[in-house]
């Protein structure tokens, strides 16, 4: 694997981990506040990110090269409601999607086909991604203080099951 290629998935690795650590700190704050649903949804997410990292490790290893597990840094872990965590959760799979596409560019200028392969699978679970975050954002913008909608969403969080597993 070309060293270009390996450094940034290294770095992907890294992101994805870091992600996992957000929703966990976000899963914190949620529990905290009572909202025991939206917490669960995160904690979950967290172990979904973490099988995310898991897979370019399991990858990494496969072509046998090192994986190189950089520091991951201390998440924000205060926020101003569980509206503002699903903000920040939309906001951070944004940025994981143009981390995505960026690797998949490189992979793809420096010819490195196997990884490209690999990355279709990330590329189409950002677009899902994205689209469960940004829909549970417009539900809270609907639903503003209502404390009655508010219960209710939160036990529609807390209705997911759980992380599905790589590939699925
Ligand atoms: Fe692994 Fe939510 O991006």
């Amino acid at each position: 694997m070309n060293p270009l290629v390996l450094e940034a998935i290294n770095r992907q690795i890294n992101s994805e981990l870091s992600a996992s650590y957000a929703y966990l700190a976000m899963s914190a704050y949620c529990e905290c506040q009572k909202f025991t649903g939206a917490a669960r949804w995160l904690r979950l997410q967290s172990q979904e990110e973490n099988m995310h990292a898991m897979k370019l490790f399991d990858f990494v290893l496969a072509r046998d090269r090192s994986v190189e597990l950089l520091a991951v840094d201390g998440p924000k872990s205060d926020f101003a409601s569980v509206a503002e965590v699903f903000q920040r959760a939309l906001a951070q799979e944004q940025e994981v999607s143009r981390q995505i596409d960026a690797l998949y560019e490189t992979a793809f200028t420096e010819k490195a086909f196997s990884t490209v392969a690999e990355l279709q699978w990330f590329l189409t679970e950002q677009v899902e991604e994205e689209k469960t975050a940004r829909e549970i954002v417009a539900k809270f913008r609907m639903i503003g203080d209502d404390p009655a909608s508010l219960l209710d969403l939160d036990r529609e969080l807390g209705a997911r099951s759980a992380a599905k597993t790589v590939g699925q």
